[in-house]
């Protein structure tokens, strides 16, 4: 049965991923004739209340009954480097920021060994209110804000894209390998109308728990920090 509704989950998420997933994010009618580089040159600071709005107002979600608020983002809009994490626990939940607890204080971390913080990244999560008792969302819960992730990565448009996780890893790359494989390897991918350089690493909390994989993650900041300098990304201070 599970394996049942893991194929069903991963054929909508292949099917939203070709069609155009503004048909499940949006209320608007399709303009087919509509010229979609327009809609990049929108001011972002304006796609980015709309889109937080959308989520504000999500129909048929547990996550937003139990959850105290909404967890949108972080950091800076217009950065080349986005990151991806998996949910928002209790002190995200609290606070309605990302990676504000412990996990995010190792985040930190690894973002200041090379140079970054988060006033140059932008941060965000698959699902954008609280799993209780810090579970994984579901595949039901993942898909319901996949569209809205889709968009999200849309509006930042990153040139450099970290995963944080297997959730995140599943979720964007759908190559169903295990976080420990899939790291430490650059993809270049075209997520909704962005194309980007897509790279995995442990999510801060396994290294919590396994400290000895930190040595990794590091190999996978090391690659982020030389996709930087290779892409001439400029990182203001
Ligand atoms: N873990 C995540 O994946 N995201 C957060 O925002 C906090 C912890």
């Amino acid at each position: 049965m599970t394996k049942k509704v893991n194929t069903k989950f991963k054929k909508l998420i292949k099917y939203y991923n070709l069609i155009n997933h503004d048909l499940i994010y949006g209320n608007n009618s399709i303009n087919r004739y509509k010229n979609k580089s327009k809609n990049l040159d929108k001011n972002k600071a304006e796609l980015l209340v709309k889109l937080k709005n959308s989520l504000k107002n999500i129909k048929n979600c547990n996550l937003k009954k139990s959850a105290t608020n909404l967890v949108f983002s972080d950091g800076n809009a217009y950065s080349k480097i986005m990151i991806i994490g998996e949910g928002p626990g209790a002190n995200e939940d609290k606070e309605g920021l990302p990676f504000v607890g412990r996990a995010g204080k190792l985040l930190d971390k690894m973002l200041a060994s090379i140079k970054l913080d988060r006033k140059n990244v932008y941060i965000t999560n698959v699902v954008n209110y609280r799993p209780p008792e810090n579970r994984k969302p579901t595949e039901e819960e993942i898909f319901r804000y996949f569209p809205y992730l889709i968009k999200h990565i849309e509006i930042i448009n990153p040139k450099i894209l970290i995963l944080l996780g297997s959730t995140a890893l599943n979720t964007i790359l759908d190559n169903q390998q295990v976080i420990s494989k899939a790291r430490g390897k650059w993809n270049e991918k075209k997520i909704g109308n962005c194309t980007t350089f897509v790279i995995a690493s442990f999510h801060p909390a396994f290294l919590m728990r396994q400290p000895d994989q930190k040595k990794m993650a590091w190999i996978d900041l090391k690659m982020v920090r030389q996709k930087i300098k290779d892409l001439k990304i400029k990182i203001e201070k």
